[in-house]
């Protein structure tokens, strides 16, 4: 599933519109359910709204009715994607709205993959149990 996340975010990476940083990013996000969401950083002239990919993944699955899931993987670079791609911290804070400790972040790196848990990535985070406990879980 990992490569298969990986080739995923590739693709969705294709579609990247990013013609002011020229740093395209791919992201594919594997839900519980088993279904994948794809995304790409979306720029715009403004720079404020732009979007991640990551971000673009989540809200797309979450608008789909998604609210748990396992593992997201992320591919990134201005040209080529070697070097790896970690996810920014506001993509962090997302991940931490609808993801336990353990969900996995996959980047690139060469020819390997990384491979994070989020609780590894946003260590002593402010969650939805920070506000009240453990209504929302
Ligand atoms: N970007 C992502 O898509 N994901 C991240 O986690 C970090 C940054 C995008 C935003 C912007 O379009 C470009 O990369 C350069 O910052």
């Amino acid at each position: 599933m990992k490569d298969r996340l990986v080739e995923l975010a590739l693709k969705a990476r294709e579609n990247s519109y990013s013609p002011y940083s020229g740093y395209s990013v791919g992201a594919a996000l594997l839900a519980s359910s088993g279904k994948v969401y794809t995304g790409c950083n979306v720029e715009n002239a403004s720079f404020t709204p732009t979007v991640c990919a990551e971000r673009t993944a989540f809200f797309k699955a979450v608008s789909e009715g998604e609210k748990s899931f396992e593992a997201i993987a992320v591919v990134g670079g201005r040209e080529d994607t070697s070097s790896p791609s970690y996810p920014c911290g506001v993509c962090r804070q997302v991940m931490r709205e609808f993801c336990d400790d353990s969900f996995k972040v996959i980047v690139v790196n060469g020819a390997e993959t990384e491979e994070y848990t989020l609780a590894e990535l946003l260590p002593r985070s402010f969650s939805k149990l920070s506000v009240d406990g453990e209504k929302h879980r």
